[in-house]
């Protein structure tokens, strides 16, 4: 049995991930393809709990070092009970973020070392990456005026243009030392353009 595709989304506040997200599953589906959609941190019964704590703004300020260390904890019982096994029985992932958002939000906004979250990489996952990641990429001001018409911030939202914006930076960085894997979709395009960059980007791993 060959090995299923593992795709990630990444992108700062109101790139429109999550929309494209739905969109991507629904034609990957239809295209036959057997599919296991997740997001981090989640996607397990543990990793949700950690969810909860990490974007409740009532947690208030965590230390960056626990904060990245509860991403790595849900991430590895993800990998170990959804991810791995998916692939392994030829299915295709679809994920909501995964350790890039750890290098843009807890390495760029927290300004964690690269190094750091890099052992933490090499120790949790040596031989997993992404077949393929979609960074969708907008202005910061732009994706927080498109995210501040939610109407309850979690513990990230409720950050400010700098942070977002050290992000974002991170995760251009992420996309220039990895061409081959990370693919920059422009989100500042509307939501019919931003899905057709996705599939031209995907299509290859057909
Ligand atoms: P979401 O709202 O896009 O589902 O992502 C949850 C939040 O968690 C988002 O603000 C980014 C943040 N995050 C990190 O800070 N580090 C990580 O490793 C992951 C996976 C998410």
């Amino acid at each position: 049995m060959s090995k299923g595709q593992f795709i990630t989304l990444e992108g700062t506040e109101g790139a429109g991930k999550s929309t494209a997200a739905v969109a991507i599953a629904d034609w990957l589906m239809g295209r036959g393809v057997d599919l296991v959609i997740s997001r981090e941190p989640g996607g397990t019964a543990l990793g949700e709990m950690l969810r909860s704590v990490l974007l409740d703004p009532n947690t208030g300020n965590l230390a960056a070092e626990s904060e990245l260390l509860m991403m790595f904890a849900a991430r590895a019982q993800h990998i170990m009970q959804i991810i791995q096994p998916a692939l392994e029985a030829g299915k295709w992932v679809l994920c909501d973020r995964f350790t890039d958002a750890s290098f843009a939000y807890q390495g760029g906004g927290r300004g964690l070392s690269f190094e750091r979250i890099e052992e933490l990489e090499q120790w949790v996952h040596p031989h997993l990456q992404p077949d393929l990641t979609l960074l969708f990429d907008l202005p910061v001001e732009e994706g927080l005026q498109r995210a501040g018409r939610r109407n309850f911030p979690d513990r990230f939202e409720q950050e400010k243009v700098a942070f977002f914006t050290q992000v974002r930076e991170a995760y251009l960085r992420r996309m220039e030392q990895f061409p081959g894997r990370v693919k920059l979709v422009d989100a500042s395009q509307n939501v019919e353009q931003v899905f057709c960059q996705a599939q031209a980007l995907i299509e290859p791993l057909f």
